[in-house]
């Protein structure tokens, strides 16, 4: 990545603003999940073995611009101690006076997490003022939160503006990731495509569909595919007002967008739905399809053995109901196996990787939902396009 570093920068006894993407989930008070937390160490670590003092804002859910209390950082910053091993500061304030008093006080020990940076209208506007009130926070920006890379907000861009900035070791790390495989990619390049919409991976797909040798489409967005090809799709979910869009994709693509040969079925997506296995032709008018079926996982599997560089985004079917989870775990299976540069992109494909526990198997499992998605689509990232490159640092 060609930016400038955390690495270039002389952070002894300087107070750096971070901002990481700890938009994680909780429930009752418990972080669920602590993945985004863990990937943000090497940077606080960094800072810390180095003298500096991490101020740490993130954003947490989408509250309206004020405080909510669903929405406080504190099972966040509890969580973060457990796994940093340092004491965690956790101010009730993001901004404004109280906020710094008490970072005037601050003995410097540990880090201290600021409160969620959504509870403040100006963070989605990207207001100046907001920007300005973080600025005089601290004396350096860091950027790790590569997953709210996408949003142009005061804690991604304004304050970017005000402060030297540099990229965290994470967001460093996505980037490079990202484009080892999208830049030069070893082949054959295959990229897996599931979900449920086609409206939301049509930017992807065309995309892809430029560096990749082989696009697998699986999940319910594959019947938009098959009915634009004159198939029976029954009671699937099917996207109408892209069938033009999906034909014109087949088109360009032509053999190399390959299509599931057989799905699961059922009436209802219900758990305990009657399902059974139907080759695609053979789909029944009073039937939905809820996942791909075995002939294609090993279909699938075959490309994804053979090649030397994978993309997967998206699950193959409905994975959070055991009955339609075969395939994606099937495909979670080939990827794992594959000795092939991996990456797993996007909310719902790194969840059904981390329900089967194959995280470790994976080359390389990005933090990023939407932003890594708009990366690939090739959109500037606003949080990256800010940050000045090396040769200007
Ligand atoms: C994410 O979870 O993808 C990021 O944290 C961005 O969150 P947002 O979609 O609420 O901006």
């Amino acid at each position: 990545m060609n930016k400038r570093s955390v690495r270039d920068l002389d952070v002894q006894g300087k107070r750096v603003l971070v901002r990481v993407d700890f938009n994680v989930p909780v429930k009752n008070g418990e972080v669920t999940d602590d993945t985004r937390i863990q990937r943000a160490l090497p940077t606080i670590r960094h800072l810390l073995e180095r003298g500096a003092r991490p101020i740490l804002i993130s954003h947490l859910g989408r509250p309206k611009g004020e405080p909510d209390p669903e929405y406080a950082m504190d099972a966040v910053a509890e969580k973060l101690e457990e796994l940093l091993g340092v004491p965690v500061k956790k101010l009730d304030t993001a901004a404004g006076p109280e906020a710094e008093r008490t970072l005037n006080d601050w003995d410097g020990e540990g880090v201290v997490l600021l409160e969620n940076s959504r509870f403040y209208p100006g963070e989605t506007k990207n207001d100046p003022e907001f920007s300005e009130q973080l600025a005089t926070l601290a004396d350096l920006y860091v950027d790790d939160a590569f997953g709210a890379a996408h949003r142009a907000h005061a804690t991604t861009v304004g304050v970017a503006e005000l402060l030297p900035a540099a990229a965290g070791l994470l967001m460093e790390e996505e980037i490079d990731n990202l484009d080892k495989v999208l830049r030069v990619p070893e082949r054959p390049f295959v990229a897996i495509i599931g979900g449920a919409k086609v409206s939301d991976k049509v930017d992807v797909i065309e995309s892809l569909l430029e560096v990749a040798d082989t696009l697998l489409v699986g999940g319910a967005m594959c019947f938009t595919f098959f009915k634009a090809r004159g198939y029976e799709t029954g009671s699937s979910l099917v996207e109408d007002e892209y069938l033009e869009e999906a034909k014109r994709l087949m088109g360009e693509a032509g053999e190399r967008l390959v299509l599931p040969v057989d799905v699961v079925v059922a009436e209802e997506m219900e758990e305990d739905a009657r399902a059974s296995v139907v080759r695609i032709e053979e789909m029944p008018e009073n039937m939905m399809g809820l996942d791909v079926g075995p002939e294609t996982v090993e279909k699938f599997g075959g490309y994804v053995t053979e090649a030397k560089t994978i993309f997967w985004n998206g699950p193959m079917g409905v994975f959070e109901m055991d009955a339609f989870a075969k395939g994606t775990e099937g495909v979670a299976r080939a990827v794992a196996e594959s000795e092939a540069i991996s990456i797993v992109g996007g909310g719902d494909s790194v969840a059904a990787v981390r329900k089967l526990g194959l995280e470790d198997e994976m080359g390389f499992i990005s933090t990023g939902g939407g932003a890594s998605l708009e990366y690939v689509e090739g959109k500037e990232l606003p949080g990256v396009a800010v940050l000045p490159n090396r040769e200007d640092a």
